[in-house]
Protein backbone atom coordinates (compact mmCIF):
# COMPACT_ATOMS: atom_id res chain seq x y z
CA UNK A 1 0.00 0.00 0.00
CA UNK A 2 1.17 3.56 -0.82
CA UNK A 3 0.62 6.26 1.80
CA UNK A 4 0.47 9.81 0.39
CA UNK A 5 0.89 12.50 3.04
CA UNK A 6 -0.61 15.51 1.21
CA UNK A 7 -3.05 16.17 -1.61
CA UNK A 8 -1.53 15.62 -5.06
CA UNK A 9 -2.67 16.98 -8.47
CA UNK A 10 -5.57 14.98 -10.00
CA UNK A 11 -3.46 13.31 -12.71
CA UNK A 12 -0.97 12.09 -10.11
CA UNK A 13 -3.69 10.89 -7.74
CA UNK A 14 -5.34 9.00 -10.62
CA UNK A 15 -2.13 7.26 -11.62
CA UNK A 16 -1.28 6.44 -7.98
CA UNK A 17 -4.70 4.83 -7.55
CA UNK A 18 -4.21 2.82 -10.75
CA UNK A 19 -0.88 1.44 -9.57
CA UNK A 20 -1.41 1.03 -5.83
CA UNK A 21 -3.85 0.67 -3.05
CA UNK A 22 -3.58 4.24 -1.71
CA UNK A 23 -3.98 5.67 1.77
CA UNK A 24 -4.36 9.42 1.29
CA UNK A 25 -3.74 11.50 4.44
CA UNK A 26 -4.41 15.03 3.10
CA UNK A 27 -2.23 16.56 5.85
CA UNK A 28 -2.14 20.34 6.03
CA UNK A 29 0.22 22.69 7.83
CA UNK A 30 2.79 21.53 10.35
CA UNK A 31 3.70 17.85 10.06
CA UNK A 32 2.82 15.66 13.02
CA UNK A 33 4.84 12.39 12.96
CA UNK A 34 2.32 10.77 15.34
CA UNK A 35 -0.42 11.06 12.68
CA UNK A 36 1.82 9.39 10.13
CA UNK A 37 2.80 6.59 12.49
CA UNK A 38 -0.86 5.83 13.26
CA UNK A 39 -1.52 5.23 9.58
CA UNK A 40 1.28 2.93 8.49
CA UNK A 41 -0.26 -0.51 8.93
CA UNK A 42 0.17 -2.42 5.66
CA UNK A 43 2.09 0.45 4.01
CA UNK A 44 5.25 -0.32 2.02
CA UNK A 45 5.79 3.04 0.27
CA UNK A 46 5.38 6.68 1.35
CA UNK A 47 5.02 9.71 -0.90
CA UNK A 48 5.90 12.75 1.23
CA UNK A 49 6.72 16.43 0.70
CA UNK A 50 9.42 18.81 1.95
CA UNK A 51 6.99 19.86 4.71
CA UNK A 52 7.14 16.35 6.22
CA UNK A 53 10.24 15.93 8.34
CA UNK A 54 11.59 12.38 8.42
CA UNK A 55 14.28 12.69 11.08
CA UNK A 56 16.22 9.81 12.61
CA UNK A 57 13.71 9.45 15.46
CA UNK A 58 10.77 9.03 13.07
CA UNK A 59 12.68 6.77 10.69
CA UNK A 60 13.62 4.48 13.61
CA UNK A 61 9.89 4.08 14.37
CA UNK A 62 8.77 3.22 10.83
CA UNK A 63 7.51 -0.34 10.44
CA UNK A 64 9.73 -2.87 8.67
CA UNK A 65 7.20 -2.98 5.81
CA UNK A 66 8.37 0.48 4.54
CA UNK A 67 10.70 -0.07 1.57
CA UNK A 68 10.73 3.36 -0.06
CA UNK A 69 10.08 7.01 0.73
CA UNK A 70 9.62 9.24 -2.32
CA UNK A 71 9.66 12.98 -1.78
CA UNK A 72 7.73 15.43 -3.95
CA UNK A 73 10.85 17.58 -4.31
CA UNK A 74 14.43 17.70 -5.45
CA UNK A 75 15.54 18.74 -1.97
CA UNK A 76 15.99 15.93 0.54
CA UNK A 77 17.11 17.93 3.59
CA UNK A 78 13.90 16.98 5.40
CA UNK A 79 14.89 13.31 5.33
CA UNK A 80 17.72 11.84 7.41
CA UNK A 81 19.30 9.92 4.55
CA UNK A 82 21.80 8.07 6.75
CA UNK A 83 19.03 6.87 9.09
CA UNK A 84 16.97 5.71 6.09
CA UNK A 85 19.96 3.88 4.57
CA UNK A 86 20.66 2.19 7.90
CA UNK A 87 17.10 0.81 7.83
CA UNK A 88 17.40 -0.24 4.19
CA UNK A 89 14.75 2.28 3.10
CA UNK A 90 15.30 3.71 -0.40
CA UNK A 91 14.76 7.41 -1.04
CA UNK A 92 13.54 8.84 -4.37
CA UNK A 93 13.25 12.49 -5.34
CA UNK A 94 12.12 14.48 -8.39
CA UNK A 95 15.04 16.23 -10.10
CA UNK A 96 15.10 17.85 -13.57
CA UNK A 97 11.38 18.07 -14.30
CA UNK A 98 11.07 21.30 -12.29
CA UNK A 99 14.10 23.09 -13.72
CA UNK A 100 12.15 25.34 -16.09
CA UNK A 101 9.45 26.19 -13.57
CA UNK A 102 11.98 27.13 -10.89
CA UNK A 103 14.17 29.13 -13.28
CA UNK A 104 11.07 30.98 -14.48
CA UNK A 105 10.25 31.90 -10.92
CA UNK A 106 13.81 33.12 -10.25
CA UNK A 107 13.47 35.31 -13.34
CA UNK A 108 10.08 36.55 -12.15
CA UNK A 109 11.54 37.52 -8.78
CA UNK A 110 14.55 39.20 -10.35
CA UNK A 111 12.38 41.36 -12.60
CA UNK A 112 9.83 42.09 -9.87
CA UNK A 113 12.56 43.13 -7.43
CA UNK A 114 14.38 45.28 -10.00
CA UNK A 115 11.19 46.99 -11.20
CA UNK A 116 9.63 47.29 -7.72
CA UNK A 117 6.60 45.39 -8.97
CA UNK A 118 5.27 44.26 -5.59
CA UNK A 119 5.56 47.73 -4.14
CA UNK A 120 3.83 49.24 -7.19
CA UNK A 121 0.93 46.83 -7.01
CA UNK A 122 0.45 47.45 -3.28
CA UNK A 123 0.46 51.19 -3.90
CA UNK A 124 -2.12 50.96 -6.69
CA UNK A 125 -4.44 48.68 -4.72
CA UNK A 126 -4.24 51.07 -1.77
CA UNK A 127 -5.52 53.88 -4.03
CA UNK A 128 -2.21 55.76 -3.70
CA UNK A 129 -1.27 56.02 -7.40
CA UNK A 130 -0.74 59.72 -8.13
CA UNK A 131 -0.69 59.12 -11.93
CA UNK A 132 2.20 58.74 -14.35
CA UNK A 133 5.16 61.14 -14.28
CA UNK A 134 8.79 60.96 -15.45
CA UNK A 135 10.11 60.25 -11.98
CA UNK A 136 7.34 58.05 -10.62
CA UNK A 137 8.32 54.63 -9.24
CA UNK A 138 11.65 54.23 -11.02
CA UNK A 139 13.24 50.81 -10.95
CA UNK A 140 16.26 49.32 -12.68
CA UNK A 141 16.62 47.44 -15.95
CA UNK A 142 18.36 44.10 -16.27
CA UNK A 143 19.67 44.33 -19.86
CA UNK A 144 23.44 44.83 -19.93
CA UNK A 145 23.76 43.90 -16.24
CA UNK A 146 25.66 40.99 -14.73
CA UNK A 147 23.72 38.11 -13.22
CA UNK A 148 25.72 36.06 -10.71
CA UNK A 149 24.45 32.54 -10.21
CA UNK A 150 25.47 30.76 -7.02
CA UNK A 151 24.96 27.08 -7.85
CA UNK A 152 25.23 26.46 -11.58
CA UNK A 153 23.39 23.14 -11.58
CA UNK A 154 20.45 22.29 -13.80
CA UNK A 155 18.21 25.10 -12.54
CA UNK A 156 21.03 27.65 -12.50
CA UNK A 157 21.91 26.82 -16.11
CA UNK A 158 18.27 27.08 -17.18
CA UNK A 159 18.10 30.52 -15.55
CA UNK A 160 21.34 31.52 -17.28
CA UNK A 161 19.77 30.70 -20.66
CA UNK A 162 16.71 32.83 -19.92
CA UNK A 163 18.80 35.74 -18.61
CA UNK A 164 21.04 35.68 -21.70
CA UNK A 165 17.88 36.25 -23.69
CA UNK A 166 17.33 39.43 -21.67
CA UNK A 167 20.81 40.69 -22.57
CA UNK A 168 22.47 39.86 -19.24
CA UNK A 169 26.04 38.62 -18.83
CA UNK A 170 26.37 35.48 -16.71
CA UNK A 171 28.94 34.93 -13.96
CA UNK A 172 28.84 31.94 -11.64
CA UNK A 173 30.18 30.27 -8.56
CA UNK A 174 29.98 26.51 -8.27
CA UNK A 175 31.72 23.63 -6.52
CA UNK A 176 33.51 22.95 -9.82
CA UNK A 177 34.00 24.77 -13.07
CA UNK A 178 31.66 23.49 -15.77
CA UNK A 179 32.86 22.16 -19.14
CA UNK A 180 32.58 24.68 -22.01
CA UNK A 181 29.46 23.04 -23.46
CA UNK A 182 27.59 23.69 -20.19
CA UNK A 183 29.28 26.97 -19.31
CA UNK A 184 28.29 28.51 -22.66
CA UNK A 185 30.56 31.51 -22.12
CA UNK A 186 29.56 32.17 -18.50
CA UNK A 187 32.39 33.56 -16.37
CA UNK A 188 33.50 31.20 -13.57
CA UNK A 189 34.85 32.64 -10.30
CA UNK A 190 37.15 30.68 -8.03
CA UNK A 191 36.35 32.72 -4.95
CA UNK A 192 33.41 34.50 -3.40
CA UNK A 193 35.06 37.93 -3.22
CA UNK A 194 35.73 38.18 -6.96
CA UNK A 195 32.29 36.70 -7.75
CA UNK A 196 30.25 38.94 -5.44
CA UNK A 197 32.20 42.06 -6.39
CA UNK A 198 31.55 41.53 -10.11
CA UNK A 199 27.77 41.12 -10.21
CA UNK A 200 24.67 43.32 -10.19
CA UNK A 201 22.16 40.55 -9.47
CA UNK A 202 22.76 37.48 -7.29
CA UNK A 203 20.59 34.42 -7.75
CA UNK A 204 20.97 31.62 -5.22
CA UNK A 205 20.26 28.30 -6.93
CA UNK A 206 22.34 26.06 -4.69
CA UNK A 207 20.89 23.20 -2.67
CA UNK A 208 20.43 23.48 1.09
CA UNK A 209 22.37 21.51 3.68
CA UNK A 210 25.54 22.00 5.69
CA UNK A 211 27.70 23.12 2.75
CA UNK A 212 25.60 26.20 1.99
CA UNK A 213 24.27 27.01 5.48
CA UNK A 214 24.10 30.81 5.92
CA UNK A 215 26.37 31.26 2.91
CA UNK A 216 24.98 34.74 2.28
CA UNK A 217 26.05 36.24 5.60
CA UNK A 218 27.03 39.79 6.57
CA UNK A 219 30.61 39.27 5.34
CA UNK A 220 29.58 38.13 1.87
CA UNK A 221 26.82 40.74 1.62
CA UNK A 222 29.55 43.32 2.27
CA UNK A 223 31.38 41.98 -0.81
CA UNK A 224 28.40 42.77 -3.06
CA UNK A 225 28.39 46.05 -4.96
CA UNK A 226 26.15 48.62 -3.27
CA UNK A 227 22.74 48.42 -4.95
CA UNK A 228 22.92 44.73 -5.88
CA UNK A 229 19.70 42.70 -6.03
CA UNK A 230 19.44 39.31 -4.30
CA UNK A 231 17.15 36.49 -5.43
CA UNK A 232 16.74 33.16 -3.65
CA UNK A 233 14.81 30.20 -5.06
CA UNK A 234 17.25 27.59 -3.67
CA UNK A 235 16.89 27.14 0.07
CA UNK A 236 16.25 29.66 2.85
CA UNK A 237 19.05 28.11 4.89
CA UNK A 238 21.61 29.63 2.47
CA UNK A 239 20.81 33.11 3.82
CA UNK A 240 21.47 34.75 7.18
CA UNK A 241 18.13 36.58 7.50
CA UNK A 242 19.28 39.20 10.00
CA UNK A 243 22.18 40.16 7.73
CA UNK A 244 20.04 40.38 4.59
CA UNK A 245 17.31 42.35 6.36
CA UNK A 246 19.91 44.82 7.69
CA UNK A 247 21.32 45.25 4.16
CA UNK A 248 17.84 45.77 2.68
CA UNK A 249 17.13 48.38 5.36
CA UNK A 250 20.39 50.23 4.74
CA UNK A 251 19.97 50.03 0.95
CA UNK A 252 23.31 48.24 0.47
CA UNK A 253 21.13 45.53 -1.08
CA UNK A 254 18.70 47.45 -3.27
CA UNK A 255 16.00 44.78 -3.31
CA UNK A 256 15.44 41.08 -2.77
CA UNK A 257 13.16 38.51 -4.37
CA UNK A 258 12.66 35.50 -2.12
CA UNK A 259 10.72 32.27 -2.54
CA UNK A 260 12.39 30.19 0.19
CA UNK A 261 13.03 30.92 3.86
CA UNK A 262 14.48 29.62 7.07
CA UNK A 263 11.80 28.03 9.22
CA UNK A 264 9.07 27.92 6.54
CA UNK A 265 6.25 28.83 6.67
CA UNK A 266 7.16 31.13 9.59
CA UNK A 267 9.60 33.42 7.83
CA UNK A 268 11.57 36.10 9.67
CA UNK A 269 9.00 38.87 10.40
CA UNK A 270 11.56 41.51 9.47
CA UNK A 271 10.99 40.75 5.78
CA UNK A 272 7.30 41.62 6.00
CA UNK A 273 8.04 45.26 6.82
CA UNK A 274 10.32 45.78 3.82
CA UNK A 275 8.88 47.41 0.69
CA UNK A 276 12.01 46.34 -1.20
CA UNK A 277 11.49 42.63 -0.57
CA UNK A 278 9.33 40.62 -3.00
CA UNK A 279 8.11 37.62 -1.04
CA UNK A 280 6.59 34.49 -2.58
CA UNK A 281 5.44 31.37 -0.69
CA UNK A 282 7.87 28.66 -1.97
CA UNK A 283 6.18 28.22 -5.34
CA UNK A 284 9.30 27.64 -7.48
CA UNK A 285 8.01 24.34 -8.87
CA UNK A 286 4.32 25.16 -8.50
CA UNK A 287 3.19 24.90 -12.10
CA UNK A 288 0.64 22.36 -13.28
CA UNK A 289 3.24 20.97 -15.68
CA UNK A 290 6.04 20.62 -13.13
CA UNK A 291 3.90 19.28 -10.31
CA UNK A 292 2.37 16.59 -12.57
CA UNK A 293 5.82 15.60 -13.81
CA UNK A 294 7.22 15.54 -10.27
CA UNK A 295 4.40 13.28 -9.10
CA UNK A 296 4.91 10.92 -12.03
CA UNK A 297 8.65 10.77 -11.38
CA UNK A 298 8.05 9.99 -7.71
CA UNK A 299 5.65 7.19 -8.72
CA UNK A 300 8.24 5.85 -11.18
CA UNK A 301 10.78 5.70 -8.34
CA UNK A 302 8.35 3.90 -6.03
CA UNK A 303 7.51 1.38 -8.74
CA UNK A 304 11.21 0.75 -9.44
CA UNK A 305 11.99 0.08 -5.77
CA UNK A 306 8.93 -2.08 -5.10
CA UNK A 307 9.64 -4.18 -8.18
CA UNK A 308 13.16 -4.71 -6.88
C1 LIG B 1 12.18 21.16 -4.31
O1 LIG B 1 11.86 20.38 -5.21
O2 LIG B 1 13.11 20.90 -3.54
C2 LIG B 1 11.38 22.40 -4.16
O3 LIG B 1 11.97 23.31 -3.32
C3 LIG B 1 9.98 22.08 -3.64
O4 LIG B 1 9.13 22.03 -4.70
Amino acid sequence: MLLITRKTPPAVATRAAREHEVRQLDLEGVFDPAVLLENLTGVNAILCTPADKFDAVLIAQLPASIKVIATYSVGQEHIDLAAAAARGIEICNTPDVLNTATAELALTLMLMAARRAGEGERLLRAGKWPGISPTFHLGHGVAGKVLGIFGMGRIGRELAGMARGLGMAIHYRNRNRLPPELELGAHYHEDDASFLGAIDFLSINAPGGADTMYWLNAGRIGMLKPGAVVVNTGRGSAVDDDALIAALRSGHVLAAGLDVYNNEPNLHPGYLELENAVLLPHIGSATVEARDAMGFLALDGIKRVLRG
